[in-house]
């Protein structure tokens, strides 16, 4: 495929992922976005490498692709950062999972059962074993779950590393550049309509995020089953006297919401987020922030006092079985890459690298094979 002409539609991290691996290996490489590049759900999210803290027992395909991801970071940190000269923040302290009220013990124990059925490596804590590691837990914290290997990423920094990293290499980037249509002739992918006109490619990567079933000129029954699921979210700035190192969420499913708190290495400290099904709606409101400020006090009273320094929202990319849907599709050389729903960060480096080596190969590395759109046409 070196030869050929690979256009990306999408500049998030999941488009510039592969567009740099393609570009490493040779390729003739263009990504087209609709707006600003890493700008999407990439920029707004938690950047939590969280295999663990999001597993769900009917999600086991899901879980062990995030797992090979989560193996594959260390390597695409070391190669991202050596490629860029940028630090991407990545930590490795681990996460705590932390039950405040005598109902998050209940549910804390079904969590911690059922890691350890799926063979998760996950230890107990009591609150006091959990306030030795992190001081600044409310003294409420009854006992806790610590997930040493869910780590964290600067998702920010690492987008805008992607980019620097991609053009390096001699990717071409189109900002702005909206793509209207997808152009299919006799079954094979021909190119895009952009605002500049038709624009031919030997193949294309269909990577926008939770706007994937937008684009015009797709058959009906291979249309991805994206939908945008809007989170809001907060940042505090840390005190010297106020740090935390880990990262801290409390359990799901409990009242008031549950949140996570992600400690960046520049001493900001984000709190997410919620969950909303609110089409491609983007505002804040208060009962948002509100909960998310409460749940933030509940786990760690400290930050009563820190300055709060930012408010944003994103939309994940949240496709019908919140698995992502990767490689081939019916139509000849269009690759799907998108609908990463939670864990789009996460799963970052294992999109980058298998559907890069399929385009490159022509054959669909194991990993991403149950991950095809066909699976939603076999229900
Ligand atoms: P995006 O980053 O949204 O990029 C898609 C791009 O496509 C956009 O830039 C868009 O402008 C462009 N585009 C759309 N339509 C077109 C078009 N027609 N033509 C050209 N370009 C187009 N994941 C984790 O792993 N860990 C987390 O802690 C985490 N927290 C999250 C918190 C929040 C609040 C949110 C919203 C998401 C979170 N996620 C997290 C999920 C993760 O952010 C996403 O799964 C991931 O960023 C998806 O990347 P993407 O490149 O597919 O999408
Ligand atoms: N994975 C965290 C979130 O989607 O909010």
């Amino acid at each position: 495929m070196k030869n050929q002409k690979i256009i990306i539609i999408g500049g998030g991290v999941i488009g510039l992922g592969i567009g740099w691996q393609l570009a490493k290996a040779g390729a003739d490489v263009t990504i087209h976005e609709r707006a600003e590049v890493g700008r999407g759900a990439s920029w707004a999210a938690g950047g939590m490498l969280g295999p663990i803290a999001e597993a769900h027992i009917d999600e086991l395909d899901l879980l062990k692709l995030s797992n090979q991801s989560l193996d594959r970071y260390p390597e695409w940190v070391d190669e991202l950062e050596a490629e860029t000269d940028m630090r991407i923040g990545y930590r490795a302290e681990g996460t705590l999972i932390i039950g405040i009220q005598p109902d998050d013990k209940y549910q804390l124990e079904h969590a911690y059962n059922l890691y350890n059925d799926l063979g998760l490596n996950v230890e107990w804590l009591s609150g006091d074993e959990a306030r030795k590691i992190e001081g600044a837990l409310s003294p409420y914290v009854t006992a806790a779950i610590r997930c040493e290997t869910d780590h964290q990423v600067d998702n920010r920094l690492m987008t805008q590393a992607l980019k620097r990293a991609y053009e390096a290499r001699g990717g071409e980037m189109h900002h702005n550049s909206p793509v209207k249509k997808i152009v299919i002739e006799n079954g094979n992918v021909r190119g895009v309509q952009t605002l500049e006109g038709f624009q031919s490619a030997d193949v294309c990567i269909l990577a926008a995020g939770c706007w994937s079933g937008q684009i015009d000129g797709l058959p009906e029954t291979i249309i991805p089953p994206v939908r945008p699921v809007k989170g809001q979210m907060l940042a505090l700035q840390m005190r010297k006297d106020m740090m935390i190192s880990n990262v801290i969420r409390t359990v799901k499913a409990r009242y008031p919401m549950p949140v996570y708190l992600v400690p960046r290495r520049d001493g900001r400290l984000v709190v997410g987020a919620t969950t909303e099904e609110m089409g491609f709606d983007t505002d804040l409101n208060v009962g948002g922030i509100y909960e998310l400020l409460h749940g933030a006090f509940e786990a760690v009273p400290g930050i009563y006092e820190l300055p709060l320094i930012e408010t944003w929202s994103g939309l994940r990319p949240g496709s019908s079985d919140n698995a992502p849907i990767l490689g081939k599709t019916p139509v000849e050389n269009l690759i799907y890459a998108t609908g990463h729903y939670r864990n789009g960060i996460l799963l970052t480096p294992i999109t980058a690298y298998e559907v890069s080596k399929l385009i490159l190969t022509g054959e669909t590395p194991d990993t991403i094979a149950p991950f095809h759109i066909d699976r939603f046409s076999k229900e």
